[in-house]
């Protein structure tokens, strides 16, 4: 029995895929937002079409334009933490009051605009599934990893439990208290992957593979350690980039794709937070705001 509407925002591979995997177990009522009606139609009409290896399933879907969004128990919001201005005037009218809010951007520059919302039960959350969209409703899955939702404010026990149904092997999920560790061990990771492998036009495997770029990598990783201070977890935190790299080895990072395809990048978000965390601490970084200005160049550049 279907007994949560969840509408979930965002017609991107993160937005398509959530959508194809929490419809499975009709426990959710669900519907798609998406930036443009034309989108919207297309998803409705056809259906969302998930890659795998050489496996292809279909999915059929219901979907709506952003400004259509209404009332609902959760909002799952996909977008990426620029586009988050689209949706977060909305969710100040009142028949946003009593829904249940989830974020799952990277980055952690969204955070002090989240705090600002009236409703009482928030989560942050990341996904590190590897998930790309090579059209308007279809996508391709390349890689399983953990979504994980970090309690920012309140606790919404239906949805957890809801939630925890999926919780399985190909779709591994949990749910955390400490919710700035969960935006903050994602954020070393794509601080040290995506600009990176974004300048270099390289997949993230090669951060380890050459001995120079490993050697650049390692040298972002110091100064996220000069500005976090990691101290007992300092292997511990860059074994886990290095698994991650590993484990993405063949993948290119978000970032790179973003500016092979002339979209912005989450450059803001990432780097950005970074570097007034280093200036409210007064710590002295230079590999961090150089890359940040070269990919923001870049960015520009492509967008002209
Ligand atoms: O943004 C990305 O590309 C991914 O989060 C990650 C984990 C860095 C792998 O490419």
């Amino acid at each position: 029995m279907m007994d949560m509407n969840v509408g979930i925002v965002g017609g991107g591979a993160m937005g398509q895929f959530l959508y194809t995997q929490l419809q499975q177990k009709h426990l959710f009522c669900l519907t798609l937002y998406t930036r443009t009606k034309e989108q919207a139609n297309q998803v409705s009409q056809q259906g969302i079409y998930l890659y795998n290896g050489n496996q292809r399933k279909h999915y059929s879907a219901i979907a709506e334009s952003i400004d259509k969004i209404k009332q609902t128990d959760v909002l799952i919001v996909t977008l990426k933490q620029y586009a988050l201005k689209k949706i977060l005037p909305i969710l100040y009218c009142q028949e946003f009051q009593n829904t249940t809010l989830v974020f799952l951007q990277n980055g952690m520059g969204h955070l002090e605009e989240i705090e600002k919302l009236p409703q009482s039960k928030i989560y942050v959350g990341t996904v590190s599934h590897g998930v790309t969209k090579v059209h308007t409703n279809e996508i391709i899955h390349k890689g399983i990893g953990p979504i994980l939702f970090g309690r920012f404010r309140g606790i919404d026990n239906n949805f957890e439990n809801h939630m925890l149904t999926f919780n399985q092997e190909k779709f591994p999920l949990q749910f955390l208290s400490d919710f700035q560790k969960v935006l903050l061990d994602k954020l070393y990771i794509n601080a040290v992957i995506n600009p990176l492998t974004a300048l270099l036009n390289v997949k993230n495997g090669a951060l380890i593979q050459n001995e120079n770029f490993r050697e650049m990598a390692h040298s972002i990783f110091e100064e996220l350690d000069l500005v976090f201070s990691f101290q007992e977890k300092k292997e511990e935190v860059w074994h886990s980039i290095v698994q991650v790299i590993q484990a993405t080895a063949h993948n290119e990072s978000s970032m790179l794709q973003d500016l092979k395809n002339n979209k912005l990048t989450e450059i803001d978000g990432i780097y950005g937070y970074i570097m007034r965390e280093a200036n409210k601490k007064k710590k002295d970084i230079r590999y961090i705001p150089f890359l940040y200005n070269a990919i923001s160049g870049l960015e520009r550049r492509n967008l002209q």
